[in-house]
């Protein structure tokens, strides 16, 4: 029930479509700051002009049409007040909760959904570590991202691909390559490839700053891998597999999958076209023997496309994928989950594409983020102090488990280890993606599991929590199915009503804006809304018919924390 948009059709209707459509009205409703104002706000000051009227006036004229009207039919709203420019709407507790719990029991699992997206396809790309580069926690923050962006979009009924555009060319094959035939070890190798990678990548880098012809040798073999000799891409087919093989663990671990994993190596026989479509189109400029394209606006550094010695670079293979995109999947969207230090970078790449007269540039969307911080730690793949995800995960997931041996009612857990998987990766997902994507993340094992703050096992608890007394309502024979839902009018089951029927505008406005976080912060406030009930109305402490309507509610608020969490990447447990 979208009440809001009921108010503004009510609105729009008395003062008539010439003044207003409900399209228009919707856009203007707002929430009143005060529960005792009302639901719904309808502010009248931009029609003054027009109707030659005080805001106030028009106000109280709306105010009695409006409840003449609201006396014949059984609306959703019980009346509606001027106050200072504004019409107030009530909703009425009994209507709502007849409206929306019902809806939520029969829709289950797809409440919430809709179809908007039906016949767009949108690309999500996220995740894209590099090869025979750790897979480090900037890149957990894209994949919690991107996977979250692209399961919001698929609720919404969008065709979604999930393309993970892995990193396995580039100039550092050729530092990898030099350095794994100077340094390697094959046992190691076998034994724990990603670490023996880093280790030759790491000294590599530590030698050729006192041997600077080590960057021409690597030079010389990037340039081999990219015209094809046999051994060398063998080498690096063999670097590619083996870092497949452990990033697969962590999407394993974090139960997510890719449409595609076509990487930039992908797009190596598809640059010629872009350097000859470029070259056609006389975007190409000579610098320094390199050849770039320039912006007409001179704030924007030129974009490289091939370097001097002939090889292209990570810009070229990105405009190649763009195109093919395009070509193959035909997108409404493109969206690029990749950190904000590569804001310039996507800027140049869209900008090229626009100049090359595509407009669907225009559909490209780079969607950044912060740092991980852990307070006085810095993270660099180069220097080699880095954080491994895996372990991230891992000790996440001891310290549920020794939380859960400590916890009172954790002998009721079945499957203690599932539980602690589940809690421990859900915990760094929600932390994840609790605040705006562009801000910093503070990273502490005090907040990520901290069971009564804002966290995932917080979520999971009030999950949990409903989950059981449902099950004890089972047990005791109590058949809920035919409750009365409009008993449900109290302070606190309204309040978790109102916030049941706002799920899917929270979802629309995450999509909107592409900020998993908005849903975060709604199924926050969802379980504390939930809590609130528990506690205050005693569930299975009452009898008879508010009893059933109760456990109606409880059912629906887990039906939608649920959806909610699977939207942000966190699974739910059904005890705890
Ligand atoms: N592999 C890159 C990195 O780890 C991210 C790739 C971003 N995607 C792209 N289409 N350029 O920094």
């Amino acid at each position: 029930m979208n009440y809001k948009k009921a108010a503004a059709k009510i609105a729009a209707s008395v003062l008539g479509a010439d003044v207003i459509t409900s399209e228009q009205a919707e856009k203007l409703m707002t929430v009143p700051p005060s529960p005792d104002m009302g639901d719904a706000a309808f502010p009248c000051f931009t029609l003054a002009k027009a109707l030659r009227r005080s805001p106030q006036m028009i106000a109280k004229e709306l105010e009695t049409a409006v409840n003449s009207g609201m006396k014949d039919d059984a609306g959703i709203f019980r009346r509606a007040e001027a106050a200072g420019g504004y019409l107030n709407f009530y909703l009425d507790r009994k209507a709502l909760a007849e409206s929306v719990v019902p809806e939520v029991i029969s829709k289950g699992d797809d409440y919430g959904r809709s179809h908007e997206g039906a016949g767009k396809r949108v690309l999500v790309e996220f995740s894209s570590p590099n090869i025979a580069k750790p897979f480090h926690i900037g890149h957990l923050v894209t994949t919690a991202l991107g996977s979250s962006i692209e399961r919001i979009y698929a609720f919404l009924g969008y065709e979604t691909v999930k393309i993970n555009h892995i990193g396995d060319w580039g100039t550092q094959f050729g530092k990898l390559i030099s350095a794994y035939k100077r340094w390697g070890d094959e046992d190691a190798m076998k034994k724990d490839p990603l670490n023996e990678l880093l280790r030759i990548y790491v000294r590599f880098h530590t030698e050729a700053e006192k041997d600077p012809s080590l960057d021409d040798e690597a030079r010389m073999y990037f340039k081999k891998l990219e015209d094809g000799d046999e051994e060398v891409r063998g080498l690096w087919q063999f670097f590619v597999d083996v870092s497949l093989k452990e990033f697969n663990k962590t999407y394993a671990l974090l139960d997510i999958t890719f449409d595609s994993y076509a990487g930039e190596s992908f797009y190596t026989d598809k640059m010629p076209e872009v350097v000859s479509m470029l070259e056609e189109k006389g975007l190409l400029e000579e610098s320094d023997g390199a050849k770039v394209v320039r912006f007409d606006d001179d704030s924007m550094p030129p974009c490289i496309i091939l370097k001097s010695d002939g090889t292209t670079i990570y810009a070229t293979r990105d405009l190649a994928a763009a195109i093919y995109r395009k070509r193959h999947y035909d997108f409404y969207r493109n969206i690029y989950v990749v950190g904000t230090p590569q804001a310039l970078h996507f800027k140049q790449i869209f900008s090229v594409l626009g100049k090359m007269g595509y407009d669907w540039a225009d559909d490209c969307v780079h969607v950044g983020f912060g740092y991980v911080r852990f307070p006085d730690k810095v993270l660099s793949t180069r220097h080699g102090d880095v954080v491994f995800l895996e372990d991230v995960l891992r000790e996440s997931v001891e310290k549920t488990k020794e939380v859960i041996r400590n916890s009172p009612t954790s002998k009721n857990i079945e499957d203690p280890d599932d539980a602690a998987e589940k809690i421990g990766v859900g915990a760094i997902l929600y932390s994840f993606l609790k605040n705006g994507r562009e801000k910093d993340i503070v990273f502490t094992w005090k907040d990520i599991l901290d069971f009564e703050g804002e966290s995932g096992p917080y979520v999971q608890y009030a999950y949990a929590r409903g989950r059981s007394v449902l099950r004890k309502a089972v047990s005791e024979g109590i058949d809920y199915k035919d409750a009365d839902c409009g008993l449900l009018t109290g302070d606190e089951e309204f309040e978790l009503i109102k916030l049941i029927n706002s799920f899917e505008s929270a979802v629309r406005e995450a999509a909107l804006r592409y900020e998993p976080c908005c849903v975060t912060r709604y199924v926050t406030d969802l379980a504390q809304a939930f809590n609130k009930f528990y506690n205050t109305c005693g569930i299975m402490k009452e009898t008879g018919d508010i009893r059933k309507a109760r456990l109606k509610l409880t059912e629906c608020a887990c039906v939608c924390i649920k959806s909610a969490l699977y939207l942000i990447g966190v699974r739910v447990v059904e005890k705890m």
